[in-house]
């Protein structure tokens, strides 16, 4: 069978489910518990009562936490397969998250000027249609609303583009599709996923084109335990490696 590009994106991650959801669950994902994590919540702040959109969510454990810090969350992926698994928590403990299968680039499953908040954590770079689900996001944000979402830092990222291993650094300018390999001893079963390396101005520029504000910028740093339970996150001490941003529609499309 002939898959298009996006399809087969959507199943690399769909192969991926097994050894994500162990990586993810067990503590074993570092740079999100150590790293992202406590950076993008403190940036996204106190959220009781709030509408939350956390889009290309995964299993859902950080939709989770999000529930947990006392908002109304809806989570949105592509791979059903990673949705199934979300929906599995949501029946051993009920938390009251709606999930759906859905492409970021066409979020038809919602109103205009709804969320308080879209989420998208470390999964923009992986949306191929990136400017689409921006221009979604934006159209489903009320007035106010805001968009925080986390990269790998475009400047530092490293890809693997024709089998060799290259940084961002070294080759920054122009958009590339490269892929991941996920292969640290600590996973159950190596993996590859697609990201597309873009510069920081063609984010922005997406951003300024659906009439959303960018008000804040983190380079996380890791936290004190993590240093000393994780060495590897010293690297993050000297070269970022991702970039949380948050953005706000201040006014209509
Ligand atoms: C690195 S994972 C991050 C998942 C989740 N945000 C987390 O922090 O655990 C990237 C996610 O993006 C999803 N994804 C990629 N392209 C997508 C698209 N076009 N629409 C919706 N989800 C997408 C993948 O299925 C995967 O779950």
């Amino acid at each position: 069978m002939f898959l298009c590009k996006e399809e087969n994106i959507k199943k690399e991650w769909n192969d991926a489910t097994e050894s994500w959801v162990d990586f993810v669950r067990k503590g074993k994902d570092y740079y999100r518990d150590e790293l992202n994590n406590p950076a993008t919540f403190e940036l996204i702040g106190d959220i009781r009562g709030l509408l939350v959109l956390d889009l290309a969510c995964g299993e859902g454990y950080n939709t989770r936490i999000l529930v947990r810090k006392g908002a109304k969350v809806t989570g949105g992926d592509f791979s059903e397969r990673l949705v199934e698994l979300a929906k599995q928590e949501e029946v051993k403990e009920k938390l009251g998250i709606r999930y759906y299968v859905l492409d970021a680039a066409d979020l038809k499953e919602f109103s205009s000027n709804y969320f308080d908040i879209v989420t998208c954590f470390m999964a923009l770079q992986d949306i191929e249609n990136y400017e689409e689900a921006i221009s979604e996001v934006a159209r489903i944000l009320r007035i106010k609303g805001r968009f925080i979402f986390s990269i790998p830092h475009p400047c530092f990222e490293t890809m693997i583009v024709d089998r060799k291993r290259i940084s961002a650094a070294r080759r920054y300018f122009g958009a590339i599709k490269y892929h991941v390999q996920w292969s640290m001893e600590r996973l159950v079963k190596p993996f590859r996923t697609t990201s597309f390396h873009r510069t920081l101005t063609s984010y922005f520029d997406a951003l300024y084109k659906s009439k959303l504000f960018v008000s804040r910028l983190v380079e996380p740093r890791p936290t004190e335990k993590g240093l000393l339970k994780h060495p590897p996150l010293r690297e993050v001490l000297v070269i970022p490696q991702s970039i949380i941003i948050e953005c706000i529609k201040i006014t209509e499309g």
